[in-house]
This record gives structure tokens, C-alpha cells and sequence, in this order.
């Protein structure tokens, strides 16, 4: 009995690492019914799959095709996800692990841990709370959040309900008057980091994608609350003639740090570089625009590489395990980002869901350095990796 006493102290304190254990208490609830949901499902959520699971039997099926979907038939979509399950660990032992550290400072901004949200558009598709239950998750685990330019609610309405520290995702428009009222808007929120995605030229062959999410927006169900009065008919939110002179325009035109984000080549990298941009984010749209490309784990090292540390790179695409941000690190990644998770934890529960997510990541990640014997971020390095 003493043992069986003694075993649940030393399990309840091992899980105190644990998901249950970092998720309780809990903070900023949207209502009582998503609480009690939480309460309800605490226990049979054990990973990023498990909220997925649940998110699909929420969603609608369009919401779940707009959230799961990609391009053509999918290849980089699973590529994403797969590419992570073929490289191995090499765990070392006998490190003291009692302490970890996963913090990083980024941009001049502190961080608790090398994961931040992707942009993810369109928010309310997914849970009435939208983009602003995803801040608040992001405010109340202090996490940084990149919120899209698609967003449903303005940039300046989730800065202002949030509190949380945010980001601003680019698309910019054929009016490059339009696109300076946006970030005009994003520097008076606060906002630090701008985030210009490059891979979106035109929209990819989605072919699953359904009407429902075109025609919300078109009756005004769903608004896009960035451009809401200053996008003139006719004029475009993405822009396909845009060109590496976009950097040197978005120079002139803000003091926001500026990312790329859609980088996929070392000569991409190298332009990126030439051009003094302040980061890269090594992505491929997790898969919804061009099909048929490397997965971006697969990408990273020629990045790495061709960057030699000059400028931080941030990965995302098919992470789901603390085990696939692990691995990212240990390959160059300064940081990961991950889209679909936290919105599945949007769409199982709102701001709870998200919170969990951003938890259960967080936990993986801690568990898997300990593992590994590695108790800081830079203390992982490409001896960790076989690849
Ligand atoms: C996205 N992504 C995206 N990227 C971006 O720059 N602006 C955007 O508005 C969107 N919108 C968007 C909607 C949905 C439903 C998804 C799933 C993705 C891409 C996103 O930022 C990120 O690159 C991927 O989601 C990363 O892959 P995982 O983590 O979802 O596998």
C-alpha cells in the first residue's frame, strides 16, 4: 500500500510535466459550456491527433475539408507529416535533465518556448470565437500568435481583445495603397514583426475545398475584417505580380521587422540574405499551394546551410509531436510554427482547445529533451539527428 502510495506521488510529480499537469489551472474562458467541455474531455485527449479527432467530429464538412485540405492530390500535404517519421533520435544519457530551459528571444521579443501559431485564415469558419479565442489561448500560455491578413476579425480588434503578443502575416494587395493602411494599422497595435508570405502568387488547385467558405463570405456571414471599406472593387488582397523589390517597398513603407515566410530553396534563401531581410520561415503553405514540392524538413539543411546563423529560420508543415519540433531544432531551426493543430483545437473547443494544443506541444517538447538528455535549446545540435 505505501508503495502503491509512494509510486502515484512520484507519478503525480513526473506528470506534473505532463499535459494535465501544465494544462490546470486553466485562464480567460470563453464560456462555461467550452469549460465543462474541456473538463469532459481532459482525459481522453492525450495528443495533437487525439484534438483532431475531436475537431472532426465538430466541424461541418466543408470547415473540416478548408482546415484539412490541400492541393491536388496531397502529396506535400502527407509529405509534411511523414518526412518527420524518418529521422531517428540520438539520445544521450546521463545528463542531468532535472532542469529544463526552452526559452529563446527572437526579434528582440522573449519567448518561453521556440513555438509560435502559423497564420491560419478565415478563424470563425472553425469556432464562432475565431481568431480572437486563438489569442487569448495564445495571451493566457504566453505564446506568440501570426495573425493572418484573412483574418475574420480586424488586426487591431484581436490585438486590442487579446493582449496577446502578435504578429502580422502579409498578403499584399495590386493597390499598394490598400496594403500601407494595413500596415499602418498593424504598427499603431503594436505589432513588431511583419510576416510577408511569398508562396501564394495565385491560389492552389484545392479541389476539395467546398462553396460553403465563398459563400459566407460573399453574404457577409464571415467578413474579412483588414480590409472591410478600403479594398476598391475590382482590387485583388493577393497579388501575382509581386517581385523581390517588394522587401525594399515594404522597407520604405514600415520599421516592423520583416520575415518571409513560404522560403523553400538555398537560392531563395541566399536572395532573401542579399536582400537583408530579418528571417525566414522555411514553408510550403502546409501544402495547399504547390503540390508535388519536398516536405519542409526536407528543405531546411540547404537553408541552414546557405544561411550559416545570420538570420533566424522558423520552420512549419506537418509538426504534431514534441518529437517533429525536437528534430526541426536539431536540423537549423532557430523556431517552429504549427497551422493545423491549434486550430483543431479551435474547432473542438474553442479557446480551451487552443490553450490545449499550445500545452500539449509544449509538454512533448520538454518530456522529449529530457529524453534525449538536452536541457536547452542551444545545447540541441545536429549530432541528435540521423538523417
Ligand atoms: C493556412 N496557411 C496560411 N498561411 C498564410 O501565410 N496566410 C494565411 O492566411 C493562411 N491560411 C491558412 C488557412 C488554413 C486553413 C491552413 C491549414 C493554413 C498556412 C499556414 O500558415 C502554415 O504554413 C501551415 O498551416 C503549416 O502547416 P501545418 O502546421 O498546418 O501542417
Amino acid at each position: 500500500m505505501r508503495d502503491q502510495l509512494a509510486y502515484r506521488r512520484q507519478f503525480l510529480k513526473w506528470t506534473s510535466l505532463s499535459a494535465l499537469g501544465t494544462m490546470l489551472p486553466l485562464s480567460g474562458y470563453a464560456t462555461s459550456a467550452e469549460w465543462l467541455e474541456f473538463m469532459n474531455q481532459n482525459d481522453s485527449i492525450k495528443n495533437i491527433h487525439d484534438l483532431k479527432s475531436l475537431s472532426l467530429e465538430k466541424l461541418g464538412q466543408d470547415a473540416q475539408d478548408y482546415l484539412n485540405g490541400g492541393s491536388d492530390d496531397l502529396t506535400t500535404v502527407l509529405a509534411n507529416e511523414t518526412a518527420y517519421k524518418k529521422i531517428k533520435i540520438r539520445a544521450r544519457r546521463l545528463v542531468d535533465v532535472t532542469s529544463v530551459s526552452t526559452e529563446i528571444e527572437l526579434f528582440d521579443q522573449k519567448m518561453d518556448q521556440p513555438i509560435l501559431m502559423s497564420p491560419v485564415g478565415f478563424q470563425r469558419f472553425f469556432h464562432e470565437g475565431g481568431e480572437i479565442a486563438s489569442a487569448k489561448a495564445a495571451q493566457a500560455k504566453g505564446f506568440t500568435m501570426i495573425a493572418s491578413s484573412v483574418s475574420n476579425f480586424s488586426f487591431t480588434n484581436i490585438a486590442d481583445q487579446s493582449g496577446a503578443n502578435l504578429w502580422f502575416q502579409l498578403y499584399p494587395s495590386t493597390d499598394r495603397k490598400v496594403t500601407k493602411i494595413l500596415l499602418d494599422r498593424a504598427e499603431n497595435a503594436g505589432c513588431k514583426v511583419l510576416v510577408l508570405t511569398v508562396d501564394t502568387p495565385v491560389v492552389g488547385n484545392r479541389e476539395n475545398s467546398g462553396t460553403t467558405l465563398m459563400a459566407m463570405i460573399e453574404s457577409g456571414e464571415l467578413r474579412m475584417g483588414n480590409f472591410e471599406g478600403i479594398l476598391p472593387e475590382g482590387v485583388s488582397f493577393t497579388d501575382p505580380s509581386m517581385t523581390w523589390d517588394m522587401i525594399d517597398w515594404l522597407k520604405a513603407n514600415c520599421n516592423m521587422k520583416i520575415l518571409i515566410k513560404g522560403i523553400v530553396t538555398r537560392e531563395d534563401a541566399a536572395l532573401c540574405l542579399s536582400r537583408s531581410v530579418d528571417g525566414i520561415i522555411v514553408s510550403n503553405h502546409g501544402g495547399r499551394q504547390l503540390d508535388s514540392g519536398l516536405s519542409t524538413i526536407e528543405c531546411l539543411p540547404e537553408i541552414v546551410n546557405e544561411v550559416q546563423e545570420r538570420i533566424p529560420i522558423l520552420i512549419d508543415g506537418g509538426i504534431r509531436r514534441g518529437t517533429d519540433i525536437f528534430k526541426a531544432l536539431a536540423l537549423g531551426a532557430t523556431a517552429v510554427c504549427v497551422g493545423r493543430p491549434y486550430c483543431w483545437g479551435l474547432g473542438a473547443m474553442g479557446q480551451p482547445g487552443v490553450e490545449m494544443a499550445l500545452d500539449i506541444l509544449k509538454t512533448e517538447l520538454i518530456r522529449d529533451m529530457q529524453l534525449a538528455g538536452t536541457t536547452s535549446l542551444s545545447s540541441i545540435n545536429r549530432t541528435h539527428v540521423l538523417y
